[in-house]
Order: C-alpha cells, then sequence, then structure tokens
C-alpha cells in the first residue's frame, strides 16, 4: 500500500498521471481452488513482508477455468492458484496465463516441478504412494503400483475414482514411463482384482482401518490428517517402485494470468510463495511436501522416511491426460 502511494505521488510529480489508468492501486487478486483455511496464512504473511494487501476468491478449479475464459481480458484475476499439474497444464493450453522469467522462482523451485516459461510454477508436491493396512498386510508383500494387478490383491484393492484428476496424472505418469500396451495390462489387471472405487482419498483410508479392503494408493497428506487425529490410525505407507522411476508425485501451484492488471506485484507473491517462510506455512498446514528443497518437511511426513520419486516432467500429467482418460475407460475403471 505504502509503496503504491509512493509511486502515485511520484508519477504526479512528472505529470504522467492521465497517462496511468487510475484503478491500478497495488495488489494482487487470487483466483484459488485452494481452501482458505490454507492460502489465507501464506497470504497475510506476504502482505506483512511486501505492504501488498491480497483479495482472492476460492471455488473449483473447473468453475475458475471458465470464469477466467468468459472474463477474457476483463478479468480481476492475477494470479490462478490450483492443485494438479494436469489443472495447470489445462489453464495453461486454454491460453489464461502468461509466463514470466523470474531468478528467484528458478533458484527456489525445481525445474521439473514448474512449466519451462513459468507460466505454472509448483508450490507444494503431494506423494501419492501404495498405502496399506498395518494390521493385515507386511510391507513384504508390496512392490510397485504394477504388482497391484496380481491376483493376490483380489478383493483387498481399495481405488480412487477414475474421474478424479489424481487418478488421470497417475495413468499419464505410467503412460510416459511403461508406454500404453504395458499400462494397459496393468489397469486391467487392476480392474480384474475387483477394486472398490472411491471418491475420496480420506474415505479409502477409512475403508482400510474399518477392514473394507487392505491396499490402496492415497496422497500422503490425507493419511498424515488422520494420524494427526489418531496416531494409533492402522494404515500405513508403502514407497512403490524404487527400484525403478520412484512414487508418483505432483504439485500444487500457480501461474500469473494472461491478463494481470497487477502483474508485478502477481509475480512478487509467487516468488514470496516459493520463499523458505511460505513453504514453511505448505509444510505445516497441510502436511504437504514443500516443492523447495531447501524446506523440510512436516516431523509427521518426514517419519515416513525418505523415497526415490517420480522425476518425471510434470507437464506430462497434462499432455498425457486424455490419453489416461481414454485408456481409463477402455479398461471399465469407473
Ligand atoms: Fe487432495
Amino acid at each position: 500500500m505504502g509503496r503504491g502511494r509512493l509511486f502515485c505521488s511520484l508519477v504526479g510529480l512528472v505529470g504522467l498521471a492521465l497517462m496511468l489508468p487510475a484503478a491500478e492501486a497495488a495488489e494482487v487478486v487470487v483466483y484459488s481452488s485452494r481452501i482458505e483455511q490454507l492460502i489465507k496464512p501464506m497470504f497475510d504473511a506476504f502482505t506483512a513482508a511486501s505492504g501488498i494487501p491480497v483479495r482472492y476468491f476460492t471455488a473449483s478449479e473447473a468453475e475458475l477455468i471458465e470464469r477466467l475464459k468468459a472474463e477474457g481480458a476483463n478479468t480481476p484475476a492475477d494470479l490462478f492458484m490450483t492443485v494438479d499439474a494436469g489443472n495447470l497444464w489445462l489453464a495453461e493450453q486454454a491460453g489464461l496465463l502468461q509466463g514470466v522469467a523470474s531468478p528467484v522462482i528458478a533458484r527456489h523451485i525445481p525445474a521439473h516441478l514448474r512449466a519451462k516459461d513459468n507460466a505454472w510454477v509448483g508450490l507444494s508436491v503431494r506423494a501419492r504412494p501404495i498405502m496399506y493396512s498395518s494390521e493385515r498386510v507386511m510391507p513384504e508383500e508390496l512392490s510397485t503400483y504394477e504388482a497391484l494387478g496380481d491376483p493376490k490383491w483380489r478383493g483387498r484393492l481399495c481405488l480412487r475414482t477414475s474421474r478424479k484428476v489424481y487418478t488421470q496424472s497417475l495413468v499419464a505418469a505410467m503412460l510416459k514411463a511403461l508406454g500404453e500396451a504395458r499400462t494397459e495390462a496393468v489397469l486391467r489387471a487392476w480392474m480384474a482384482n475387483e477394486p472398490r472405487i472411491f471418491n475420496s482419498d480420506t474415505k479409502m483410508l477409512e475403508a482400510i482401518a474399518a477392514g473394507q479392503c487392505d491396499v490402496t494408493i492415497a496422497n500422503t497428506y490425507y493419511l498424515a490428517r488422520l494420524k494427526a487425529k489418531d496416531p494409533d490410525f492402522p494404515v500405513a505407507v508403502f514407497w512403490p517402485n524404487q527400484q525403478d522411476r520412484g512414487v508418483h508425485v505432483n504439485i500444487s501451484g500457480a501461474g500469473i494470468t494472461r491478463h494481470a492488471k497487477h502483474r508485478q506485484e502477481a509475480l512478487r507473491l509467487l516468488e514470496f510463495l516459493s520463499g523458505p517462510e511460505a513453504q514453511r506455512l505448505y509444510a505445516d498446514a497441510n502436511y504437504e511436501y514443500p516443492a523447495n528443497p531447501a524446506v523440510k518437511p512436516h516431523p509427521l511426513i518426514a517419519a515416513w522416511g525418505t523415497f526415490k520419486a517420480d522425476t518425471v516432467d510434470v507437464a506430462v500429467f497434462g499432455e498425457l491426460q486424455a490419453a489416461a482418460v481414454k485408456l481409463l475407460d477402455r479398461v471399465g475403471y469407473r
């Protein structure tokens, strides 16, 4: 705010006021599919550090993308925030985001977690490993995502619906690593095990605790939330594919909108979100892995140990999303 006022008075002094639109006060407007509880602490910290206020609107990613399309050049949004590289890629492909050069972001966030031109930037990492009943499964029985097609898991497998982008991104990563024929064979083997299909990771984990199934694939922060409430919650993490491509990881992230009215302020916010202070908040508020490798995960998460993560460029999840959806349909994965 102080910065904005100073800027206006300097402009007035040099007599350029008429050349600039009057309404460009320093602020950032964010469209976010992440809920207020998760984003507000970071925005408050940014405002405290920069003096730049943040206004935000939350809705589902589909609604926000439609809104950005409909508003076009008139959009008030400067920054679009959402989860899953598949969603960020879709927004980029729809021409809703703009690339920015930023040495700060390049220093904070590894290249495979952002678009090449920073049209979107990963701000947190979510791992999607295998999870199992600590009462009925020994970790020695597990190895890879592919091996969940072994007949020994018949009637014991819970899976997230194919309509969720998390599943589509997982399958896109398999398509990239294994090719179409092998991925199809894996998915058919999973389906032969008659999995129960869920529309929530939390419900899958609760189904394991309730004895309805024994293994699943889920994001770690969902288990962390359940463990924070009940340290004895009877589900454990298994890091699959450690001998080959590694654990499937995805991101949450953000990108500056094509028609941002406060581009400089939006870039400052994006740089702030990639930095240590905001990354610490990501780790502690939602038990996600910081995208900035200099920041350590929450102790509850760190207790599950380190693992080899798939370092495939997450843009692949968007590029292969349509192929993944087609394949999921073909094998009858609802
Ligand atoms: Fe989630």
